[in-house]
């Protein structure tokens, strides 16, 4: 028998075999790791795909992110929208049978944004009875609790790389209410979140300069030591804004072959989180369409079965463009419905309208 079919049936990868796999270059490999990641996302999770309707309500942030378009000092122009345009958003999903709405923005941490995003938390839960996914960023443990308590119960943080170098040189330091934007304040945070109760999410971007693939599959470890519920995670994607989508330019590195290896890489990884962690769910990210047009239908065969149809209003999504080329963006909620649900039967999967979709990884760890 060859390597790959003795890692392939292996039931716990060693971190030899993880890298192994991220290694993989040959088509007819690639074709059988991701068939295996799919029966094993079969067995584990069933195939489905749940939508989480994503509402990208503001492009307001004080974080600097290097690689990120609404970055703090870029010069975009900002935008957050009303209570009643949020809610028209959420009232939408409900009616359309998508399980739960994401509600994503840019950073702050003041007291009124917290007490916005309480309302629109209590607003959605009086009026519907969606589940509520969460990714705002970093927060003090009484801003998580006091949403959990409003009725949220997913949140979503990515680590963005689970190496403290490159994590340190990607976020520039600024001043916090909760402490200084450190990776070890980051774990702290998902530290809080699952205390607190939520099904816990993170991820990283995949293909960032000097990322190795070592570094990926320490990511995949960091993943299963934190124990988390949800990954969302996709492929770098260059912002021609942003100091760090400037540098890749004028190096050359945002050349076809080169986007083709991130959005490659990005796929390993969706199968290869699958082949190791089994039962979370995984989503199948927009910026795996920013690379191919069928990524994301892609990321579903490699193990995926979350998508996160963005339903935020045709008039905001040019302000919301943390990377160049955001697919989707000249359309609006129904014609993103009729079209991501064509792609998900097109590879055999069904759609779980009206349900929440929850990480079995989660129940299972609470029953
Ligand atoms: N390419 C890919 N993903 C990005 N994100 C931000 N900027 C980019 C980019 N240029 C991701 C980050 C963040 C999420 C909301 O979007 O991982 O956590």
């Amino acid at each position: 028998m060859d390597r790959l079919n003795v890692v392939l049936d292996k039931t716990n990868l060693t971190p030899e075999d993880l890298l192994f796999l991220m290694k993989l270059e040959n088509s007819d490999d690639l074709a059988r790791l991701y068939e295996r990641a799919y029966s094993v996302k079969e067995k584990n999770v069933g195939k489905k795909a749940y939508y989480r309707g994503l509402i990208e309500f503001s492009n307001v942030c004080i974080r600097d992110c290097t690689y990120c378009g609404i970055r703090k000092t870029s010069p975009q122009e900002r935008f957050t929208m009303t209570k009643e345009e949020i809610m028209s958003m959420a009232h939408w999903a409900h009616k359309n049978q998508y399980g739960s709405v994401t509600l994503q923005s840019g950073e702050r941490q003041d007291a009124e944004f917290e007490a916005f995003v309480a309302d629109i938390i209590n607003t959605i839960k009086k009026e519907t009875d969606l589940g509520i996914t969460l990714c705002l960023g970093e927060q003090s443990l009484e801003t998580y609790q006091k949403w959990f308590d409003c009725g949220a119960h997913r949140y979503l943080l990515r680590i963005e790389t689970s190496n403290a170098d490159l994590y340190k040189k990607i976020h520039p330091m600024i001043e916090t209410s909760s402490g200084a934007n450190t990776f070890e304040e980051r774990v702290t945070c998902l530290d809080n979140l699952r205390k607190i109760g939520y099904q816990v999410g993170t991820g990283v971007m995949i293909g960032l300069p000097s990322q190795t693939e070592e570094d990926l599959v320490n990511d995949l470890i960091f993943f299963k030591k934190q124990d988390v519920d949800m990954i969302g995670m996709g492929p770098y994607a260059v912002h021609k804004d942003t100091p760090m989508g400037q540098e890749v330019l004028s190096h050359g590195l945002d050349s076809d072959a080169e986007k083709e290896r991130r959005f490659l890489l990005g796929l390993k990884m969706i199968a290869i989180a699958r082949l190791y962690l089994k039962d979370v769910n995984i989503a199948a990210t927009t910026a795996l369409q920013a690379l191919d047009p069928f990524g994301r239908e892609k990321g579903l065969k490699a193990g995926a079965n979350i998508l996160m149809p963005i339903i935020t209003l045709k008039e905001h999504r040019r302000k919301y463009q943390l990377y160049d080329n955001k697919p989707c963006i000249d359309d609006d909620q129904d014609h993103c419905k009729q079209c991501l649900t064509g792609r998900v039967r097109s590879v055999g999967d069904e759609v779980g309208f009206g349900e929440w979709g929850d990480s079995p990884h989660f129940s299972g760890n609470a029953s």
